[in-house]
This record gives structure tokens, sequence and C-alpha cells, in this order.
């Protein structure tokens, strides 16, 4: 499919038929979501996913009961990181490990460390929740390309979500994405056209 097709075809699935999605199909998925851009390569969120039935509907009543949480095959809990000083040191490793030119280790090294360094731990959450929408936007164009659907969903609880995964600290889930067969059927897409969006 052609990647215009994928942008404009894909949609928020409200509903899912309950099949499940392949686990090749799904690793394919998760790929294209690793590779999503970031700043200075840091790669700040994790992802949690959520095949098991009981705990989706565990789950559901903490994202004002939408039906997707239960009707996906797989619901992905994107969660920003901003332990940075993690991220920098795991990132250093994977640079040597790549065998990066030493000055060029040092130099994104360094830009990550004095970047992060300035930050508050709210600017670090939010730079790093900002770009976990960026692993996002992936994941829900990746899914329209693989032949599945998907939905981006922020209206949940972070807290319950939380506690009900047990997702540790200091990962903040931001963003859902539950995926699967759509079983129901797109709305007209409504967007304002280009004289409004550029200026
Ligand atoms: C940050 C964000 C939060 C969203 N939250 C929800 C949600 O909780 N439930 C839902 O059904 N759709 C949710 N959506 C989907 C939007 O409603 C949808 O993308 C928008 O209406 C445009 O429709 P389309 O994606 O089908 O083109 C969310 C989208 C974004 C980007």
């Amino acid at each position: 499919m052609e990647f215009s097709t994928i942008v404009m075809s894909r949609y928020a699935t409200k509903k899912f038929d309950g099949r499940k999605i392949p686990e090749t199909k799904v690793n394919e998925l998760l790929d294209m979501v690793r590779f999503a851009a970031s700043a200075i390569n840091l790669q700040p969120w994790k992802i949690k996913i959520v095949t098991d039935q009981k705990i989706k509907e565990q789950l559901r009543p903490a994202a004002f009961n939408q039906e997707q949480i239960t009707s996906c095959s797989h619901l992905l809990v994107f969660c920003a990181d901003p332990d940075y000083d993690s991220l920098i040191s795991r990132l250093g490793v994977l640079l040597k490990k790549s065998g990066a030119p030493e000055e060029m280790q040092k130099n994104v090294l360094g830009m990550a460390a004095q970047f992060a360094g300035k930050m508050s731990p709210d600017q670090k959450l939010a730079w790093s929740q900002a770009q976990t929408y960026l692993a996002l936007g992936n994941a829900i164009n990746g899914a329209k390309s693989l032949g599945f659907d998907s939905c981006p969903m922020g209206g949940f609880d972070p807290k319950e979500f939380s506690r009900i995964l047990k997702i540790p600290s200091p990962l903040l889930p931001v963003m859902l994405c539950p995926l699967g067969y759509a079983a129901d059927k797109p709305m007209p897409k409504v967007r304002f056209p280009k004289e409004d969006v550029i200026f």
C-alpha cells in the first residue's frame, strides 16, 4: 500500500472483531515503533503489551469503559521514560556496540547530558511524552500498513493503568494503542483545509 493511502485510510477504530493478530505481524509493528525518530536518539519510551482478556477487562473502566480495550487483540500501553541518566548510559553502550566513531559517541552523549542536565523533572517528562507520541504515530500507520487497525487513545487514567499493570516508576503511561481487526466502519474524514493549516 502507498504510504499516502495508509495515512488517508487509517482511522481511530472504535470496535475490533476479537480476532488475534499473528505475533509475527505484531513483532513487525514493534520494529516500526522502535525505529521512530527521537531527540538525540534517546528513545525515551517503553511499551507494555496486554493480551490477557481478564486484565483488559480490569483496565476498561479506567479508560472510560471504551470498547476498544476489551475487543482488541493486543493493547499497547505507550509509557514515557523520563530517566535520562539511564537513557544516556544505555545509549552509550549501544553506540559503543554499533562501532560509531569515538568522537561521535562523545559528542552525542555530551550533548544529551548537557540537554538533560538543564531540564527540571517536569520538563524531562514533557520531553519524553512528546517523543512517545512520535513512536505512537509509527504504530498507528504501521498497523494499517500491515493489514490491521488501531486507535490512538488518551482517554484513560494513567494512575489506574500503572496500578493494574504494575508499571514501575518513573515510567508514565501516556497513550494507549489497541490493535486488531476493525468491526466498525470509518467515519468520513473531517480535517481543516490546507489554507487554514498553512500560514
Ligand atoms: C491524543 C489523542 C487522544 C485520543 N483519545 C481517544 C480516545 O480516548 N478514544 C478514541 O476513541 N479515540 C481517541 N483518539 C482518536 C481521535 O479521536 C481521532 O484520531 C480523531 O477524531 C481523528 O479521526 P481519525 O483518526 O479516525 O482520522 C485520540 C487521538 C489522539 C491523537
